[in-house]
């Protein structure tokens, strides 16, 4: 029987919480354990029997299997399935799942200091940890439910007339594409896309693909960190053509954050939009936008009639998902006590072992970019030759238990295998006899 506690105190939650004062100076994996308490028992929830406890997860000494080992036993997966469709949901480990659950329990036993604990935790850990984490100023980043609001809210916020243009990518995801159509449909907003192709091309080339569609009415330019399929763009550089021409960049980094370090202030975009439950495992209904605090003034608030360059009114209002927001904090520990450098080392020493053995299959072709700074570490994307892309997800499935995705685009019947840190090489070798069975 759990323990029965009547009305705990704001006090008494964030004691057991870890947020009252000085809790901050707990060790980051100490501190996500101790947000996993949130119901105020005194037993910590995360570590059960079967579940090692946040805090004492170690950084990986290298980037191979062995190193990582201790990791996969922080994650509820069932252990008959092999999960590589991480950049369509991450799969977040038992601590966040707990600290969702444990959120949930103290808002529905003490509403009010409940709501108010996890708010704090909000302010307090969650929006510093976002901007510690991808440099940005805290007063910069707002909170969404995902990638696709956050989209929306840069792309409907930018201030544009009649007739100007923008500039995206033949690669966006609709999540990109659609606010964009709306502006054309709503404002007169004039849109031209980019050809890129698949694979993406050198620096030189993509750049000079974007100087030559920029035009006399273009305001703004718009495109992916990473695409769906795992090219990576090169931002920085396609930021500061845009800052030569006075142009805004807009970028949909929702396949981006998480897989390696980002900087936003480096970056030196003027908005970014993320995903918290892909690669950085947060929970279901995360993300966040970016807006840089100098760019305030070509940005207009979607909720905020009266908003000021001091309080600049992007984030959506309202009752929120507190207990799955709350919970980021913890995710936030696991990356951290990570670290996102190893984790970009794991998932690239991953992708460069699948293709290894792609390249064994007669009849594969990699389409993933040729170089690292042109794929995304995590993400592979390939054809084989006699099996559809569509038909290869169950088939996988039913002969080897793994989860993948289908990527049929820019004229590739491609499939999409997405690998983080917790898939090991001997799944990955488990996916190649599927292929080479589902081809038949
Ligand atoms: C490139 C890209 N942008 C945006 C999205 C939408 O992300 P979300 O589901 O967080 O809204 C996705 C989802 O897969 C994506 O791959």
């Amino acid at each position: 029987m759990p323990e029965h506690r009547s009305s705990p105190t704001r006090r008494d939650f964030l004691r057991t919480t870890g947020l009252a004062l000085g809790a901050r100076h707990l060790p980051a994996a100490g501190a996500g354990a101790a947000l996993g308490s949130l119901s105020g028992c005194a037993t910590e929830p995360t570590a059960t029997a079967d579940f090692p406890k946040l805090a004492d997860l170690t950084p990986p000494a290298g980037p191979d299997d062995d190193a990582w080992a201790h990791v996969r036993p922080y994650f509820v997966l069932d252990p008959g399935i092999s999960y590589m469709n991480n950049a369509s949901l991450g799969m977040p480990p038992r601590a966040v799942v707990d600290a969702v659950a444990e959120g949930y329990r103290a808002i529905s036993a003490e509403p009010l200091h409940g709501k108010h604990g996890l708010q704090e935790a909000i302010a307090r850990r969650v929006r510093p940890g976002l901007a510690a984490m991808f440099g940005a100023d805290v007063d910069e980043m707002s909170l969404t439910r995902n990638a696709t609001e956050a989209l929306h809210l840069q792309t409907i916020g930018l201030d544009l007339e009649p007739g100007d243009e923008v500039v995206i990518t033949t690669q966006e995801h609709p999540a990109g594409h659609k606010p964009w159509m709306y502006r054309a449909a709503r404002d007169g907003v004039s849109v031209r896309e980019v050809f890129l192709p698949s694979p993406l091309e050198e620096t030189e080339a993509t750049l000079a693909r974007f100087a030559e569609a920029i035009g006399p009415r273009t305001r703004a330019v718009s495109f992916c960190h990473v695409t769906r399929g795992g090219h990576r763009y090169p931002v920085k550089a396609l930021c500061a053509l845009a800052r030569e021409r006075g142009l805004a960049s807009l970028v949909d980094g929702a396949q981006a954050i998480g897989q390696f370090p980002i900087d936003l202030h480096d970056l030196g975009c003027d908005a970014y939009a993320a995903s918290l439950h892909k690669w950085v495992l947060g929970p279901a209904g995360t993300g966040f936008l970016y807006v840089r605090s100098g760019a305030r003034d070509r940005f207009a608030s979607a909720f905020e009639p009266t908003r000021s360059i001091e309080t600049p009114g992007y984030e959506p209002g309202g009752t929120a998902d507190f207990p799955v927001r709350a919970a980021l904090a913890t995710a936030l520990d696991f990356v951290n006590a990570l670290g996102l450098d190893r984790i970009e080392a794991r998932c690239r020493f991953l992708s460069d072992y699948l293709k290894s053995r792609l390249e064994e299959l007669p009849g594969c072709t990699i389409r993933s970019g040729a170089t690292p700074d042109r794929s995304a570490p995590g993400s592979t994307i390939f054809e084989l030759q006699g099996l559809n892309a569509l038909d290869a997800v169950p088939r996988l499935e039913e002969l080897a238990g793994t989860h993948i995705d289908e990527h049929q685009r820019d004229g590739h019947d491609a499939i999409r295998v997405s690998t983080h840190v917790y898939v090991t090489t001997a799944e990955i070798d488990r996916l190649v006899e599927g292929l080479v069975a589902a081809r038949g």
